[in-house]
């Protein structure tokens, strides 16, 4: 899909950063530079009056699973990762602003002597005045992955597309970093994604942008301008969507 007009063809965007993305080559924590690109590109959509969202994940500081593997108790793992999202957010706030924007960082957790909490139409508000929002805490429950909270936030601030930035350009058949006969798709159902398990995001994410119809790009966030481009329509990395077989079969 390309857009003619050379304008968005999307208004407003809910981009999924995984933590591991802020950490580059180091072993973990924020790599200072790294963040400002991100940061950059971010610029770039808002220079073009898209709206942008954002959830970014722990993983960089502390992965609940890997805790609760090690012997700590699961609900107590997940709130430290959900206090580790909340630090990144911080840090992408940060990164955002010495750029000039505005942002907005808003926790699903309370705590409020650091940042709002999330309110739905007061996020949309944010958006509205072209402020960047940050999502932090995750949906605030334990047992639910980021990947829930990026779904979830996007289809209740009704965005127009959910993104899923990754190291990799988009959805393989098969880890490409393995096998090199792995095959990238273009473009996937819902369906297509959970019953192959593809490993885009958590059965729970996909089924709420199924149920939802939101679609969602999974593109290399190290590959300059892919945000960009996937915002102004044009074929980046993998789309799913609801898309029918049959128009599949004419591709
Ligand atoms: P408008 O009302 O649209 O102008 O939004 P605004 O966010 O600029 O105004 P507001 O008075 O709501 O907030 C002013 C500043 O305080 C902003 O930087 C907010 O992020 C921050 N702020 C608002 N609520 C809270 C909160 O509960 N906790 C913390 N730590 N900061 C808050």
């Amino acid at each position: 899909m390309s857009n003619p007009s050379g304008q968005p063809l999307y208004r407003r965007v809910l981009l999924k950063l995984s933590g591991e993305a802020l950490k580059g080559d180091a072993a973990c924590g924020i790599d200072p530079g790294l963040i400002k690109r991100i940061a950059e590109e971010v610029r770039d959509l808002i220079q073009v009056r898209v709206e942008v969202a954002m959830v970014i994940g722990g993983g960089n500081l502390f992965r609940g699973s890997n805790l609760a593997a090690a012997g700590v108790d699961r609900v107590t793992a997940d709130q430290m990762g959900m206090l580790a999202t909340l630090i990144n957010a911080l840090a992408l706030q940060d990164a955002l602003e010495r750029l000039g924007m505005n942002a907005r960082v808003m926790s699903a957790i309370t705590i409020n002597e650091i940042c709002e909490d999330y309110i739905r139409r007061r996020a949309i508000r944010h958006l509205e005045k072209g402020r960047v929002v940050i999502f932090a805490a995750g949906t605030g429950n334990p047992f639910f992955t980021t990947d829930s909270a990026a779904s979830l936030r996007a289809v209740e601030i009704n965005a127009d597309l959910l993104i899923k930035a990754t190291k990799v350009d988009g959805v393989y058949s098969a880890d490409p970093r393995h096998f090199e006969n792995a095959m990238r798709y273009d473009h996937l159902n819902y369906d297509e994604v959970l019953q192959s398990k593809l490993g885009v995001m958590d059965a729970t994410a996909v089924v709420l942008c199924r149920d939802n119809n939101m679609p969602l790009r999974v593109l290399d966030m190290t590959k300059p301008g892919a945000l960009m481009r996937a915002v102004m329509g044009e074929d980046e990395g993998t789309l799913v969507s609801s898309k029918p077989l049959a128009e599949k079969a004419n591709d």
